[in-house]
């Protein structure tokens, strides 16, 4: 998928002021591209990620999805584009505890209606791609920190999404599982083709991408590697 960010501006109101996190952003990332938002805590790198996840929307500004401008679009179908063409994947996995991995990869692929059988083998190829299918009638509760980030990230690719937005994934992980979860991130991005965007603090994390970026005071700008 081609992202393509137009001049995109985002406030929040509060009681006492206009809190202004985003400024006249502009950003394209190409089909199958990989980038890295850095910037300090605050400076609105969630923010852009939810924009361009059609979670939420800009004050300004326009944002493409291939040739979509889904800042145009009502929310019945934002809501389609981010269970159809969007993999999100959180610091905090944000894994359904009570299910079995399986049961979490296989969930997303239920709200789209996909057919059981179909549902399943998908499920599995998914939790072989990421190292889990070891573990796919194991409670995610019982599995550890970079264990859940994998499961995350075949439930992420379940209904076969354009574009994974991916924030801090490994800001809860250690070194061993840091790596080993990019890994797995970064060959999804080039086996699949799939456009990724990560947010992250850490430079090890960045220098997986092809370029990164920096957000700062509500802009944000290309760095030098
Ligand atoms: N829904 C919201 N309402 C009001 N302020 C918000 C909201 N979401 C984020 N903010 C504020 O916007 C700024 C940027 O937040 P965020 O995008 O989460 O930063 P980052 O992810 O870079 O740490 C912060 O000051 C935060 O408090
Ligand atoms: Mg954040």
């Amino acid at each position: 998928m081609r992202v393509d960010v137009r001049g995109v501006h985002k406030y929040f109101d509060t009681t006492t002021s206009k809190l202004r996190v985003l400024e006249n952003v502009d950003l394209q990332v190409e089909k199958g591209e990989f980038i890295a938002i850095m910037g300090p805590s605050g400076s609105g790198k969630s923010t852009l990620l939810f924009l361009l996840g059609c979670l939420d929307v800009p004050t300004f500004g326009h944002i493409f999805l291939d040739e979509a401008d889904v800042t145009e679009e009502p929310e019945s179908v934002r809501e389609r584009i981010r269970l159809h063409h969007i993999g999100f994947i959180f610091q905090n996995y944000n894994l359904i505890p009570t299910l079995d991995a399986l049961e979490n990869v296989r969930l997303p692929m239920q709200l789209a209606g996909v057919r059981a059988n179909e549902r399943d083998a998908r499920s599995m190829a998914l939790l072989r791609l990421v190292g889990m299918d070891v573990k796919a009638d194991e409670p995610v509760n019982n599995l550890s920190g970079g264990q859940q980030q994998r499961v995350a990230i075949a439930r992420a690719l379940a209904n076969l999404p354009g574009l994974v937005l991916a924030d801090e994934p490994t800001g809860n992980l250690d070194i061993r599982s840091s790596k080993e979860v990019m890994d797995v991130i970064r060959t999804v991005n080039e086996n699949q083709d799939i456009t990724t965007i990560v947010v992250t603090h850490d430079p090890k994390v960045a220098a997986y991408a092809n370029r990164v970026y920096y957000l700062e005071d509500g802009r944000l700008r290309a760095t030098v590697l």
